[in-house]
């Protein structure tokens, strides 16, 4: 299998949120795609493993937020990389409740959908929901919305083990022809992103050729937002 096919494939990104009793919480989807156009039904895959799984199992509703391009690297750090079975992901976050009871992350959105469960199939590690539409909105008309592509090619954003798309490095380790960097790169443990001195931090002003000792002490992961203790040399 030539797994740099994968590749092709595009996405966006969205946040993925439901309401179950009294608990609101979300996710970071690249997994959101029309199924029909009539009646509007919209799919997502989502892994057993998100907490937000069985909270959609149970409510049958989630909302849909297509994220801004300029999307928050802690937006996607705090709904991509942590669990709502830690922590309250909604505490400080802008939103709306629909009509379904879902609510509605506005912060970094551009465009929203709310969302009824008409099927879900077990595809194995994941649920696929398929949902009819409830309602919609756009917030910012002119706004481009964010690609996986872009995440992945300007913010230097990786997916985690629960994305279906989640691709195991050392799986494509020997198509990387990189040339060898003389300066150290380093690896956050909590996203994978991968901070390399020739290219720098640009989007947070660190230009290339700064080695990750010269970084600033509050320097954090531009994907995750982790702080520099949690990288490690690779
Ligand atoms: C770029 C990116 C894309 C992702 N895409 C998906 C996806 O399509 N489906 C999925 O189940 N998880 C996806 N994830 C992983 C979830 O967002 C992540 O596991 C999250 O922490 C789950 O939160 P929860 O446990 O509170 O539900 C993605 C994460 C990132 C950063």
């Amino acid at each position: 299998m030539n797994i740099e096919a994968f590749f092709k494939l595009t996405y966006g990104l969205y946040i993925i949120a439901t309401k179950n009793g009294n608990k609101l919480n979300g996710y970071i989807a690249n997994t959101a795609f029309q199924v029909t156009a009539d009646p509007p039904q919209i799919a997502i895959s989502c892994s057993k493993d998100n907490y937000t799984c069985k909270l959609i199992q149970s409510s049958q509703i989630f909302s849909i937020s297509i994220l801004n391009q300029n999307a928050k690297s802690e937006t996607i750090g705090l709904f991509g990389y942590k669990s709502g079975k830690e922590i309250n992901k909604f505490e400080d976050i802008e939103y709306i409740t629909a009509t379904t009871g879902s609510p509605v992350v506005t912060e970094d959105t551009i465009a929203w959908f709310d969302c009824k469960v008409n099927k879900m199939v077990d595809v194995g590690s994941h649920i696929l929901f398929i949902a009819g539409i409830v309602d919609n909105d756009i917030l910012f008309k002119n706004e481009k919305p964010l690609t996986y592509a872009y995440y992945h090619e300007i913010k230097k954003g990786l997916a985690p083990k629960n994305a279906p798309t989640y691709i195991d490095e050392a799986k494509f380790k020997s198509t990387d022809n990189k040339t060898q960097s003389t300066l150290q790169k380093y690896k956050c443990l909590a996203c994978g992103y991968i901070y390399d001195p020739e290219v720098g931090d640009p989007e947070n002003n660190i230009p290339p050729g700064t080695a990750f000792d010269d970084l600033p002490d509050d320097w954090t992961c531009p994907t995750c937002g982790s702080p520099k203790e949690m990288f490690e040399p690779i």
